[in-house]
This record gives structure tokens, C-alpha cells and sequence, in this order.
């Protein structure tokens, strides 16, 4: 272990923890190094240091103690999860949802509760890992049949679909918006081809929840499909607070088969009710303040706009996620390095995250940035690619 760890060193991959010494914001005092100006963060509206959201987790303290003491079925539920999962549903539009520790959890529980030997599963080749460990634990348990069609490549997501029409149900699965590439799915036309062809469509909707749509209701909302796609996933620890989190949104026969049979739920502790609580007061003040997601909105085209005039070619796209290509990971996460010396925090991206050759920084616009924190983020990004010789 220490000889690859000591590799990873050499390689100038390893990845470093940087300690924060204040509430997740557009600023945030860093230790060893003082108030630095973060733009890799998912605090995507600025709720982690919400008065309302803060508030509404001492509250739940207060009410249900620190711990959730056992699984949910076996010593109890809180009152809490039962609003939160009644509010996640109204927000994203389906008849119920079911909350987890994360939304890995939720994921990873999923495909192998819903699908069964016969079923065929086909996964975009951008998914999260998440759902790419999802899918493989699902084969494995299941002897479902399972395919990655070619990112967003519609074509081959059809032909894979035809391939496998014998099969007893197909389910498809994609993100809504690819966390690294800050690319939105095909929404209608995977919903058309679902029709087409008798699909399931499952989406994880992480990086789309309290973003997308002029409510923030999502990927659904952006492209005026809201209660068309049969399931949703998303995490709680993104726009929603960025606490933790997770949740599976869908029919309520799902989220009762889910209680019943995934193993997340039957094995392991559910959402502390502190965190069910703040995640709550996130989604009522969502609800209440649609123009946070207006402001991220206007933020993230400034910003994208500025670096472009700086030069850079981003990778195109209408979310807050902006990817400048740089190559090589070592090249990438050196950058990164120089930029917080100049008190900016933007991590950079390397392989086995992303394909190798395509490392990155990747960029996080948030609603909490203001017009003076995005021209300052775009000087620094300017002169280090200057002091490192990359041509934009
Ligand atoms: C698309 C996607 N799905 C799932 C997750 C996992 O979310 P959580 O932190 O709630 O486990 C992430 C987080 O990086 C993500 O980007």
C-alpha cells in the first residue's frame, strides 16, 4: 500500500485534503491558508450556511436526539423522514419518494431490487459510478442482462434496446446531468425511445435538483417532461443543503417494494433526523425562493461567458458545471495547486475520474458567487494557464 501510495506522490496524482475551518460558502476560511474563494463546490444555492436550513437541523436535534439507533424498520422511523420524503416528491413530481444515507445508497439499492433474471439493463457510458456499481451488483445478484450504450448516443442506446426485445422488462438508465462533463440527457427523446420500446427509464437527477428547470425541479423541469420519467434518484448533498443524503422518487408501489427489499434500507442506518430535517427546510425554501435558481442560472452564463472571452473553450453546456479540458492529470491537479495559491479552490480531474487524457478543472458556479468572485476566479485561471504555458 505505502509503495503506491508513495507512486501516486511521484505521479503527482495523489490527492491532498484541505481542511475547512467554516460553513461551506462562496468563501471559506481554509486552514494553513485563510479565506479562499471555492468554485469546486455542489453548494450549488448557497443553502449550506442557509439561516432557515441551519436552523431547521438544531431544531431536529433538539426533537429527535442525535441518532437514528437502528435500521428504520426494525427500532422505528423518524416523523421527519415522513415529511421530507412527501416533500421530495411533490418537488420533483412523482407520487412518492423514498430517503437514504446517500444517493449512492440509493442507487447502489436500486437496480437489483427492481430487476430480476430475464430483465436487461442498458446504462450510458457517462453515468456516475454510482450507477455503474449499481448495475454490476444487479448482474451479479440477479443474472439480469446488462449493456452500456455509447455517451449520449441514441442510435446505440435503440439498437441495443432492439437487441435485447426478448427480454421480460427493459430499464434504462442515465444521469440527467453528466457531473463531468456538465452535460443535460436526452430527456425527450430517451423518453420517446422508452415508449418505443417498452423501457423503464431511471434517472439520476444529482446535479440537476435545485439547478435545472425555472423551479429548480430538475432535469424533468428543464425539458417539460415533469411526472414522465418513471424514477428518479438524486442526493441531498448537492444543491438541497449539501448535507448528506439521498433519494429514490418514483410510483408509491416502488418505494414500498424498496423499503421492503433493498438492501440499503434493511441493512443500515436511515438519514440522521437532524439532516432529514435541514434537507426539508432546503426543499421549503426552494419552494419559496425560486430566484436563487434564477440568480445560479445568471451566474453560471457570466462565468462561462468571461472565460470564453478570456480565451478558453470550455466544454459547451447550460449548467453551473464548466469544464476547461487540460490533459494530463498531473497537469491538471498542479493547477489546481497554483490556483489556491491565489486563493482560488477549483480541483482539478484525472483518470480514473474522468477518461485518461481528458483531466480537467472543473469549474462550479454557484448562486452564493458574486459578479466580483467570478472575474476574480477568471484572472487567476487566466494567469496560471499563462505561468503554465497552456495554450487556451
Ligand atoms: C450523478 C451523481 N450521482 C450520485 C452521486 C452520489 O451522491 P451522494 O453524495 O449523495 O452519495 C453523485 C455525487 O458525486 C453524483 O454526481
Amino acid at each position: 500500500m505505502e509503495g503506491a501510495i508513495a507512486q501516486l506522490k511521484a505521479d503527482g496524482v495523489y490527492k491532498r485534503l484541505n481542511y475547512l475551518e467554516s460553513p461551506q460558502a462562496a468563501h471559506v476560511r481554509m486552514e494553513g491558508r485563510g479565506e479562499v474563494l471555492i468554485l469546486s463546490s455542489n453548494n450549488y444555492l448557497g443553502l449550506c450556511d442557509e439561516p432557515s436550513v441551519v436552523q431547521a437541523g438544531h431544531d431536529g436535534l433538539k426533537a429527535y436526539g442525535a441518532g437514528t439507533g437502528s435500521v428504520r424498520f426494525i427500532c422505528g422511523t423518524f416523523a421527519v423522514h415522513r415529511e421530507l420524503e412527501a416533500a421530495l416528491a411533490r418537488f420533483v413530481g412523482t407520487p412518492a419518494a423514498l430517503s437514504y444515507v446517500s444517493c449512492w445508497n440509493a442507487n447502489e439499492g436500486l437496480t437489483a431490487t427492481i430487476a430480476e433474471e430475464g430483465d436487461f439493463v442498458v446504462s450510458d457510458a457517462l453515468n456516475h459510478a454510482s450507477i455503474i456499481d449499481s448495475v454490476r451488483l444487479a448482474k451479479a445478484i440477479t443474472k439480469c442482462t446488462t449493456a452500456v450504450y455509447k455517451h449520449g448516443d441514441l442510435d446505440d442506446l435503440r439498437e441495443k434496446l432492439t437487441a435485447n426485445k426478448g427480454a421480460r422488462r427493459r430499464i434504462i438508465w442515465t444521469d440527467g446531468v453528466f457531473s463531468m462533463e456538465g452535460s443535460i440527457a436526452k430527456l425527450p427523446d430517451i423518453l420517446q425511445i422508452a415508449r418505443d420500446h417498452d423501457a423503464i427509464v431511471v434517472m439520476d437527477d444529482s446535479h440537476a435538483t435545485g439547478v435545472l428547470g425555472a423551479t429548480g425541479r430538475g432535469t424533468a423541469e428543464h425539458c417539460g417532461v415533469v411526472g414522465e420519467v418513471d424514477v428518479i434518484t438524486s442526493t441531498l448533498g448537492k444543491a438541497l443543503g449539501g448535507a448528506a443524503g439521498g433519494f429514490v422518487a418514483g410510483n408509491a408501489a416502488l418505494c414500498d417494494m424498496l423499503t421492503q427489499r433493498s438492501r440499503p434500507q434493511l441493512f443500515s442506518n436511515a438519514l440522521p433526523p437532524t439532516v432529514a430535517a435541514s434537507a426539508l427546510a432546503s426543499v421549503q425554501f426552494l419552494e419559496a425562493h425560486p430566484e436563487r435558481v434564477q440568480q445560479l442560472r445568471e451566474n453560471a452564463k457570466y462565468f462561462r461567458q468571461a472565460i470564453i472571452e478570456a480565451g478558453f473553450k470550455p466544454l459547451p453546456g447550460d449548467t453551473p458545471i464548466v469544464p476547461i479540458i487540460i490533459g494530463e492529470t498531473a497537469h491538471a491537479i498542479r493547477m489546481s495547486e497554483m490556483l489556491l495559491d491565489e486563493g482560488i479552490f477549483v480541483t482539478g480531474f484525472g483518470f480514473p475520474v474522468v477518461p485518461q487524457g481528458t483531466a480537467r478543472l472543473r469549474c462550479q458556479i454557484s448562486a452564493a458567487h458574486s459578479k466580483d468572485d467570478l472575474d476574480r476566479a477568471v484572472r487567476a485561471i487566466t494567469a496560471v494557464a499563462r505561468k503554465v504555458g497552456l495554450s487556451k
